[in-house]
């Protein structure tokens, strides 16, 4: 079963390679009325180059409209304009509307030509989508898009990263030396507190190198993108260690969660169960994240595969909790029966702020930064990118402070004056339910 999901990520991956920023795709026998391509930011220097070739109509009758039939660029709010124009019965058709800028009609199309190339400068800086736009009832249109939109920098290269993503190369980059510093003192603190270390750590390890590698060749990544509009090999790359820090991450969240090697050797059923339902789903999650990335809503699954990602994602967020929750639930029950209670109230309260971290990170990365790129104006679109990576940076601050290595554990010895605040704080838990 994990054989099957791991080839078909890997086949999944082969196949989107050829997409990127420089985007060709395929429209075949299409009566869609609206197709939406890329969406882009441009700057007053931005520029969009259209090649469409192997055009076939399914009507060949010449009195049809064709000047109904085409691509324009349109911004958000301007299309909501168009909307409202159409339902007030003003235009029959979003390429009449003056609110839209025509890139292309097809009755500009030279006979016998199935082919057109332009070049259209947009100087009004601003988010644009580029749109095709059938009008014709029962017109089925075949087609392949070659579509390019970059800015033009300064010194007269071009800028593939759309406005508000121009320096997100750079921000992924300072965000993997970060971790690359973090995994530096985690190896120095390892082997400083080397006698009291657990195999968790050296997973936690792993964690924080995939997390700085998978940063390095996300900057990689997309610089290259900037430069040339297409990914090269670097995209490969980036989503294999994408895969592997999302299932290293969630399984880590799980270990911690159920107090595998610091608390017992072993996982209960329950708690591997847990696993078993994360790791494929996060299996599943990349695939639709490759999918979503590398064909844009253009194509028709593209919406399927973007709730796919949603669902999967909630699902795991949510199994993650229960290992935590379990550990509570134990660490309580044994704070009540157990002699040592106070010990196993420290780790409560541990596990309890674990818990409700592990909630805001969660919800933080999710829907906070959802929120920040819906809100936020197109060019600064990497401030969303900043503040999820910073909230990620928190998350695996915490979780290395907290867990970390320690010579003489805090959770373990606790003086007669603690032990006492802990006994009257174990009165105030029982009114406290989960
Ligand atoms: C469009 O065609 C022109 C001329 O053939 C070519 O230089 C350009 O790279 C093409 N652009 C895209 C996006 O395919």
């Amino acid at each position: 079963m994990a054989r099957l999901f791991l080839f078909s990520f890997f086949a999944s991956l082969l196949f989107s390679l050829c997409f990127a920023e420089i985007r060709y795709s395929d429209i075949r026998s299409d009566d869609r009325p609206i197709i939406p391509f890329d969406e882009f930011g441009f700057t007053h220097k931005g520029q969009l180059e259209l090649n469409v070739s192997n055009i076939q109509l399914s009507n060949q009758n010449p009195d049809l409209d064709l000047s109904k039939v085409g691509f324009f660029l349109c911004t958000r709010d301007s299309w909501l304009h168009v909307l409202q124009q159409i339902e007030d019965g003003e235009i029959t058709c979003a390429l009449q509307s003056d609110l839209i800028k025509h890139v292309f009609t097809f009755n500009k199309l030279q006979k016998g030509q199935g082919k057109f190339s332009v070049l259209f400068p947009e100087n009004d800086a601003d988010q644009y989508t580029l749109v095709f736009a059938n009008c014709l009832n029962s017109l089925k249109v075949s087609m392949d898009v070659n579509s390019a939109m970059y800015n033009i920098e300064r010194n007269n290269n071009r800028d593939y990263l759309s406005a508000g993503k121009t320096i997100l190369p750079r921000v992924y980059f300072l965000f993997s030396l970060i971790y690359f510093v973090l995994a530096g003192l985690w190896i120095h603190v390892l082997y400083k507190k080397r006698l009291t270390i657990f195999r968790i750590h050296f997973f936690m390890l792993a964690v924080v190198v995939l997390k700085a590698l998978n940063l390095l060749c996300e900057a990689e990544d997309k610089s290259y993108i900037k430069r040339t509009g297409s990914a090269h090999g670097w995209d490969v790359l980036f989503y294999i260690f994408s895969f592997l820090k999302g299932i290293t991450l969630f399984t880590l969240i799980v270990l911690i969660g159920t107090g595998w090697s610091f608390l017992k050797p072993y996982l209960q059923d329950k708690e591997k169960k847990v696993l078993m339902i994360v790791i494929p789903l996060q299996v599943v999650a990349n695939m639709a994240q490759v999918v979503i990335d590398e064909t844009g809503p253009y194509g028709q699954d593209w919406i399927t595969w973007k709730q796919v990602f949603l669902l999967v994602d909630v699902v795991c967020c949510c199994a993650v909790l229960f290992p935590i929750v379990w550990s509570i639930k134990n660490l309580r029950e044994a704070a009540k029966t157990d002699g040592k209670a106070a010990v196993n109230l420290m780790k409560l309260t541990l596990f309890r702020q674990y818990y409700i971290v592990v909630i805001c990170y969660i919800y933080f990365t999710r829907v906070v930064v959802y929120a920040l790129e819906t809100i936020t104006s197109y060019k600064y679109l990497w401030t969303s990118v900043l503040a999820g990576e910073l909230a990620t940076l928190a998350f695996y601050v915490f979780t290395g402070y907290k867990f970390k290595p320690e010579a003489h554990n805090p959770y373990f010895v606790i003086d007669d004056d603690e032990e006492e605040a802990a006994a009257e704080q174990l009165k105030l838990e029982d009114e406290f339910e989960l």
